[in-house]
């Protein structure tokens, strides 16, 4: 038996892949809520790894409100670089390997072709400068990582997007949303299945990857389709990114190349609106 140990076990990634383990009899799972496990104190993250004999290690935990952490740098880090590096070192010194969530959000979005892993990275809020300090951490302090870069995940659990616009049409008659920034909506649990494959296969071939679902969209778009799937009437305005002022800067290109996964895992990856589609009928299950 392989035992995997989740951290972050309840945000959306976390209860997705819960939610599978069923199809996965090979590996025997523990999940780790923050209560359980915080990874940013590297002492309980040392203790825990002694504690239990851990095969994989699944990264789930991290600060994900991006525009938070615009005002709040140093709990983002502590999370996402700290928190990562902590994962890295117990695992290094406990020979496990180790799957690690990053995002697009590295990128500066300044492309018009979808990223490679090997394009430069250079985040343009502090969440991404977080995340990619996380992702060198890894790489620095342990030789077996996959770190998966991931793109607007979303699912029936937790907050996101897809939630939030069905949630706005029970008051709202219209909607302004923007149609500026382009990307791939990823459900999260789709990614929730290949996390695991990578680790019932055993696989070797550590490095960085890119996952998202296929095809490319707006958050227009994407909003369009959420309603369209749910038969809601609901009138929506295309808008610039100009025209709705966040905390945080986006990029406006962050569609992921996902050749290099593909060949890996020899998977077919589903077009994002057919996975909306899966992720409609688990939420109004
Ligand atoms: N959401 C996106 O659009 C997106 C896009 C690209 C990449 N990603 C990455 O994908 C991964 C999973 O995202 P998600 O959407 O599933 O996130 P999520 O729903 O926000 O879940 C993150 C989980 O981490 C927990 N957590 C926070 N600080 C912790 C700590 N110090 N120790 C242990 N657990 C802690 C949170 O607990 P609390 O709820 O108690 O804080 C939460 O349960 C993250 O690494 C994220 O950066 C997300």
């Amino acid at each position: 038996m392989t035992t995997v140990l989740v951290t972050g076990a309840d945000g959306q990634l976390g209860q997705c892949i819960q939610n599978i383990t069923h199809q996965f009899p090979s590996l025997d799972f523990l999940f780790a809520d923050r209560n359980t496990l915080d990874i940013t104190v590297a002492n309980d993250v040392l203790d825990f790894f002694e504690t239990h004999a851990i095969d994989w290690c699944i990264n789930c935990a991290g600060y994900t409100a991006v525009d938070n952490a615009e005002n709040d740098q140093e709990n983002a880090c502590k999370v996402n670089s700290i928190g990562a590096k902590n994962m890295a070192q117990a695992c290094q010194k406990n020979d496990v390997k180790m799957v690690h969530i990053s995002t697009d959000f590295v990128y500066d979005g300044l492309k018009t072709t979808p990223y490679t892993e090997l394009d430069k990275t250079n985040p343009v809020n502090v969440y991404g400068e977080s995340k990619l300090k996380g992702e060198n951490e890894i790489k620095q302090i342990l030789d077996k990582h996959f770190i998966i870069r991931t793109s607007w995940l979303y699912s029936e659990y937790g907050n996101n997007f897809m939630k939030t616009m069905l949630g706005l049409a029970q008051d709202r008659q219209e909607l302004s949303v923007v149609n500026d920034q382009l990307g791939t909506p990823t459900y999260a649990g789709d990614l929730a299945r290949v996390v695991l494959n990578i680790i019932k296969l055993r696989s070797q071939d550590y490095g960085v990857y890119h996952y998202s679902n296929e095809g490319i969209t707006s958050w227009f778009e994407f909003a369009k389709a959420i309603f369209e799937e749910s038969n809601i009437e609901l009138y929506i305005i295309p808008i610039d990114t100009k025209d709705y002022p966040t905390l945080a800067k986006r990029p406006r290109y962050s569609v992921l190349d996902k050749s290099k996964i593909k060949k890996m895992l020899n998977v077919e990856i589903l077009d994002w609106r057919q996975s909306l589609r899966k992720a409609l009928l688990k939420f109004n299950l």
